[in-house]
């Protein structure tokens, strides 16, 4: 089942010149999985709190492309917070983990890649239940 000690922060390289930078995420390369589907999220503030669910299924890669947020990712027994502060860096979430994005600066762009093309029916809404099918599977 998966924890926290499964997230991992990813290092991007940067190739940049006089003109600039740019950063390539290619699936199954620069992360660990093939990407199905990409989202991106814009015009939260600090007082939004977005995210709150685990998915069954979808395994995650969080960039803020443009300003900053923080991750808290929790798997029933730990927790952490991961600041995404730099476009080079990514945090990937693996599924069954409860996560919630906040502090989303002004200008914050969150860049989500994911492994499964969207179904609700896959997102783990409720905390509650979220604990309940995790103990069920120890
Ligand atoms: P939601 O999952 O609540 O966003 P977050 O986890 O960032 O707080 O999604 C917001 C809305 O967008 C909700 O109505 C579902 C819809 N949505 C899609 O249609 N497809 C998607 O891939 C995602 C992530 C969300």
């Amino acid at each position: 089942m998966s924890n926290v000690q499964d997230v991992q922060i990813l290092q991007f390289a940067q190739n940049g010149d006089e003109r600039g930078h740019l950063v390539v995420v290619e699936g199954q390369k620069d992360i660990p999985f093939a990407i199905a589907r990409i989202f991106y999220i814009y015009g939260s503030d600090r007082s939004v709190i977005r995210g709150r669910h685990a998915n069954r299924k979808s395994e995650f890669v969080l960039i803020n492309v443009s300003g900053t947020s923080k991750v808290k990712v929790i798997d029933g027994t730990n927790e952490k917070v991961i600041s995404l502060n730099r476009p080079h860096m990514g945090v990937y979430l693996p599924k069954m983990i409860w996560k919630e994005m906040f502090d989303f600066s002004p200008d914050s762009v969150l860049l989500c890649l994911a492994s499964e093309t969207y179904d609700p029916a896959e997102y783990i809404r409720d905390y509650v239940m979220y604990l309940k099918e995790i103990q069920s599977y120890e």
